[in-house]
């Protein structure tokens, strides 16, 4: 019997533990589904705050690691928990680096010793493995955080045996965030001088921890095929094109998957009536309750409610949102945002609830729960995107009978079809160019289709059939993982 592939899964993130963003509906959702498929996984992710202060079962699994870091040693412990489905979760403490109330940052800014925290836990996850004996024939990476690793596996430790036949898969979620720390801070990551050129580390001056996981790793996927070919384009590329274009043979787009445990209005627990096809008259009890539950005027119960479930970043779309937002009012339809980001946009859009407080519901945070509920109480999901590189939300809307409104890039384009109502086919709506307009157009088509009520819920049903589970990308990875395997 041959042995199971093993392999060792390391986020930043990781759902329900500790969650910004999509990476940790991936992270928690993707290594369950690889072990039902026969692998055997292991994951780690640092022990933040919020994790300590969660009600998660934990154990201490390792005393006293020693980890250098710069010209220091530290010395830290690992614990550990699982997933509801029994894969193994390590947990890196390292208190000065992960006892905060943030993951990367406070809203004023990211942590400035960010370099010295991913490092740790770069090199932590590395060592654990060895001091344990814990072996495995991958390591998957996630985003810079974790970019380190394949560096090292190709550096720090290309002589030792116990890595000789580890192979690195490097996962980019979002080519937005590269991991930039200052050329003379190489020192703290321990990499040598001689890694720091074009074909290395290097990236226009900088350190980029993003990079040396595209550069080391023997495979990099993206979580959408579209967002692997645009990014190696300049408009799309963000002056990596070039490194992905050299490595092209070797790129590998996954489609996300969704988690259907944990997002689907059957038996979803945060809202307030159960429904599925058979019954999608009962998703009107979870309008009325969010209606309610955000203070709108009753009449949204009925009108259109449209809704936007998003960090409040640029990527987004927030732009577009600003320019077309009393449009929606014209339109006597409602609007509810969830969101937290940049500083600019939760202003805007507060200022907006005020100004509008019977038609839009505007709260600035991050709220898991309320999040579910408007996915379940909301006519349209607003995804307006100038790039994504999957996105999850939309594929969660389909779900729910709330009909995404997205721009045609990356993942939201291989997601959502447009609705044709005379075949009667497609789940949403859709718009190519990145403009107020354009997006405003296809809310008006969806207003009006609401409107007019049967092909309504045929699209709404449309997009309910649709199955985005996770087996089939899983599969994917499998294969990835064979291809660049170096045992069995
Ligand atoms: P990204 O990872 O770029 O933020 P995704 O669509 O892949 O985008 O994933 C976003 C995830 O984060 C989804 O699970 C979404 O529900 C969640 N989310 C985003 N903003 C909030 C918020 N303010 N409160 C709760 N959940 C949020
Ligand atoms: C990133 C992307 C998003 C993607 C998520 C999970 O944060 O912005 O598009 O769905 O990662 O892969």
């Amino acid at each position: 019997m041959t042995e199971p592939l093993k392999v060792w899964f390391l986020a930043s993130e990781v759902a329900p533990f500790a969650k910004t963003g999509g990476l940790a509906d991936v992270a928690g959702s993707l290594p369950p589904c690889l072990k039902s498929l026969g692998v055997d996984i292991k994951v780690g992710l640092p022990f933040y705050r919020t994790v300590k202060d969660g009600s998660f079962e934990i154990k201490k699994s390792f005393e006293g690691l020693e980890v250098p870091l710069g010209d220091t040693i530290l010395r830290g412990d690992i614990l550990e928990t699982s997933t509801e489905e029994g894969v193994p979760v390590y947990l890196f403490d390292m208190e000065d680096f992960f006892g905060r109330s943030g993951l990367y940052g406070t809203p004023k800014g990211d942590y400035p010793d960010n370099l010295e925290r991913f490092s740790y836990f770069c090199r932590a996850a590395l060592l654990f493995a060895k001091e344990t004996g814990l072996s495995f024939d991958v390591v998957h990476c996630h985003d810079w955080q974790t970019g380190l690793i394949p560096a090292y596996l190709r550096t720090l430790f290309k002589a030792d045996p116990f890595f000789s036949d580890v192979a690195s898969v490097m996962t980019v979620h979002n080519l937005g965030y590269q991991g930039l720390f200052p050329a003379d801070k190489l020192s703290v990551c321990g990499l040598p001088a001689t890694e720091f050129h074009l074909e290395g580390i290097e990236f226009w001056g900088k350190i980029s921890l993003l990079k040396a996981g595209i550069v080391y790793a023997d495979a990099i996927t993206t979580v959408s095929p579209t967002y692997s070919q645009e990014i190696q384009r300049p408009e799309f590329g963000l002056g990596m094109e070039g490194i992905f274009k050299k490595r092209s043979a070797d790129i590998y787009g996954i489609l996300n998957g969704a988690d259907y445990h944990t997002w689907d209005p059957v038996a979803d627990r945060h809202i307030n009536a159960h429904y599925s096809l058979g019954n999608v008259k009962d998703k009107g009890q979870c309008k009325a309750a969010l209606v309610n539950e955000l203070g709108l005027d009753q009449r949204f119960a009925d009108r259109p409610l449209l809704a936007m479930v998003s960090r409040l970043a640029a990527q987004k779309g927030c732009d577009l949102l600003v320019e077309i937002a009393r449009d929606i009012v014209e339109l006597d339809a409602g609007l509810v945002v969830l969101g937290a980001g940049e500083d600019k946009y939760e202003r805007f859009l507060i200022g907006l609830g005020k100004k509008y407080p019977e038609c839009m519901a505007i709260r600035i945070g991050f709220d898991e729960s309320l999040a579910h509920r408007i996915m379940a109480g909301a006519d349209m999901l607003l995804i307006p995107s100038r790039y994504e590189p999957c996105g999850l939300t939309q594929i969660y809307a389909l779900k729910y009978g709330t009909v995404p409104i997205v721009r045609a890039t990356g993942g939201l384009d291989d997601t959502i079809k447009r609705f044709d109502p005379v075949s009667g086919r497609g789940t949403g709506f859709k718009f190519v160019e990145y403009e107020a307009e354009a997006f405003l157009d296809q809310i008006k088509e969806a207003v009006r289709l609401f409107e007019e009520g049967t092909n309504w819920m045929k699209l709404v049903e449309n997009g309910m059939r649709s199955d985005f589970s996770w087996k089939r990308s899983a599969q994917e990875y499998l294969y990835v993982y064979d291809k660049v395997r170096k045992t069995g």
